[in-house]
């Protein structure tokens, strides 16, 4: 692209009045007149904030990205965005991704940037950040945080993960309060998101996986000074995909969507990638369904061998090749030759790719598990269809099993009647969490990997089968099926179920059977009414009215889609 031609001469190309206001405030910051004079503007998106502990070492990757802007003749500016931190936001993360989006869309849109890199770590600020920008559709590309050093404690490797394991032992009595507090130190002991291949990670993959970083991006560690190369040499690249016009719509087509989803079910990456990559697909104007994931996913089974589903943490991953290898390993069931944000093709860019220990990356003839990594289920619990990640399940007999619903009709019931030692349950039980959804929470929340009831954890039962309309933690593990829908506040099946149906899963054959009769439940849905949300105001009242169901991908039904990147109005 012709520097005239760049978006930001909008404002800083021009004279009078308008160009002294545009500049004069930018010279403040004491940059020198040149820098304005047909520099490609890249805006580096940053979701750095110490409430977002993730990405607290954002400030310097922001630095990293900005020396390689202006080595390439760019000219950086780092703006903030709101951003989600995974562990702090109440009631959920999820229930802001769409808000933080809004607010990537408009900040790009309305600012002099020609191009923009955007900083991403802890599991919403990718999603968000991806969908603000292909709503704006300029040329964009994406550098991840990446993931924390492997926590050790007491010699041994520990992540994200043995948080659910750790609970459940001190719910037994099995380890103290103060051991604990010594382990969440040991936990999480350097900069970077989980380091297990949970919702994070999952998203670094699928970035990288779809064409919107350079190779490598996903696995390298925070504190791997690798990292800020790849942070520097994205700036560089976002100066030259500005000149090549490379925008993401370009990069973002129907088949990057395609190979990301065989890729994530390859890495065993989390449920949660398919309600952002819906929503991202809903932004670029891709037509994609659940019943995507179902044909891609059935083929591929799980290459990777990292926590939740194997044993190996991000840190492994990336010295055993990392993400290239594999891709290397899947090119045959891929479209090998989309093009990625280096310009090159996703063949081109895994090439020299080298597997380093096959005990952490297996290969399509001897994989770590023949399981899938992803499965959606319907039938007419969801008739919208569910999703379940078997390759996280611990005991895989449960992928075919009919049993008696022990049913918990929001979250404070599961909360209170859990651990009574009077609940009618047994280890066949499948239990049963309702509004827990978009609407129904609100934000759906990751609670669907439901804690064990304590009395079955006493005798040693390690899984069972948890049907609810939340999502999990991509750190979690079970038998667990999430994402129903519809859900149960607008009136889905599963607000009919009742306790002592009989519910049956047959993953092979992709079936979630309510065993209840339509009169049955015709008869149950005349007595059943919608809850009370009790929110008349604000985000969250505007969040409950527009959010579509997760088969869509959960984003505000007025967000899909883009506006470009066309200021409408403009009043200088
Ligand atoms: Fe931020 Fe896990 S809490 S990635």
């Amino acid at each position: 692209m012709e520097d005239n031609k760049l978006r930001s001469r909008g404002w800083f190309g021009k004279s009078g009045k308008d160009g002294f206001i545009y500049r004069a405030w930018m010279k403040n910051q004491g940059y020198p007149a040149d820098v304005f004079e047909g520099r490609p503007i890249i805006g580096i998106c940053n979701t750095f904030s110490e409430l977002t502990p993730c990405n607290g070492h954002f400030r310097e990757l922001a630095e990293a990205v900005k020396r390689g802007v202006w080595e390439a003749g760019g000219f950086p500016l780092e703006f903030p965005v709101m951003s989600l931190g995974e562990t702090l936001i109440k009631p959920t993360a999820m229930l802001y991704r769409n808000l933080a989006s809004m607010d990537v869309e408009e900040s790009i849109r309305a600012n002099p940037i020609d191009g923009v890199v955007l900083l991403c770590g802890c599991d919403k600020t990718t999603p968000s950040l991806v969908m603000g920008a292909a709503s704006v559709n300029i040329p964009t590309i994406v550098v991840s945080g990446g993931p924390m050093l492997t926590g050790r404690y007491r010699g041994k490797t520990i992540g994200t993960s043995d948080v659910w394991r750790f609970s459940e032992m001190h719910r037994k009595g099995e380890i103290s309060q103060e051991e604990l507090t010594t382990a969440e130190a040991c936990m999480c002991r350097s900069n970077g998101h989980c380091a297990v291949m949970g919702t994070a990670s999952t998203m670094a993959c699928m970035v990288e996986s779809l064409g919107l970083t350079l190779p490598e991006n996903a696995a390298i560690p925070a504190a791997d000074s690798r990292r800020k190369v790849q942070a520097h040499l994205t700036g560089r690249r976002i100066v030259e995909m500005v000149k090549e016009d490379l925008r993401m719509s370009q990069i973002l087509t129907k088949e990057a969507f395609e190979n990301a989803i065989m890729l994530n079910a390859a890495i065993g990456g989390s449920t949660n990638f398919v309600i952002h990559l819906l929503a991202i697909a809903g932004r670029i104007g891709v037509d994609l369904s659940l019943d995507h994931f179902n044909d891609l996913c059935s083929k591929v089974p799980l290459l990777l061998n990292l926590q939740p589903s194997g044993g190996y943490f991000m840190e492994d991953f990336y010295y055993a090749g990392g993400l290239p290898v594999v891709i290397k390993e899947m090119i045959g069931m891929l479209h090998d030759n989309v093009i990625t944000a280096n310009g090159k093709t996703m063949a081109e860019n895994c090439a020299s790719a080298e597997c380093f220990d096959t005990d952490v990356i297996g290969t399509l003839q001897d994989p770590v598990k023949t399981l899938t990594g992803l499965a959606v289920v319907r039938g007419n619990l969801a008739e919208n269809g569910a999703v379940i990640k078997p390759s996280a399940s611990l005991k895989p007999e449960l992928m075919q099993h009919r049993g008696k619903a022990v049913v918990f009709e929001d979250i404070d019931d599961y909360k209170a009647r859990l651990d009574d030692p009077d609940l009618d349950v047994d280890e066949n039980s499948i239990l049963v969490l309702k509004n827990v959804g978009p609407k129904g929470y609100p934000g759906m929340p990751e609670v669907g990997n439901m804690s064990l009831p304590k009395k079955l954890l006493a005798q040693g039962v390690i899984d069972m089968i948890r049907i609810s309309d939340g999502r999990m933690s991509g750190t979690g593990f079970g038998t667990v099926v999430l994402h129903v829908s519809p859900e149960a506040a607008v009136g889905g099946n599963l607000a009919l179920v009742q306790d002592g149906d009989f519910i049956e899963l047959d993953v092979e054959n992709r079936r979630l059977h309510l065993e209840v009769s339509d009169e049955e439940l015709s008869r149950r849905r005349s007595f059943w009414q919608p809850l009370d949300m009790g929110y008349n105001r604000g985000y969250v009242n505007l969040h409950i009215n527009h959010v579509t169901q997760a088969h869509e991908g959960a984003d505000l039904d007025f967000l899909r889609g883009g506006s470009g990147d066309k200021v409408t109005r403009d009043s200088h």
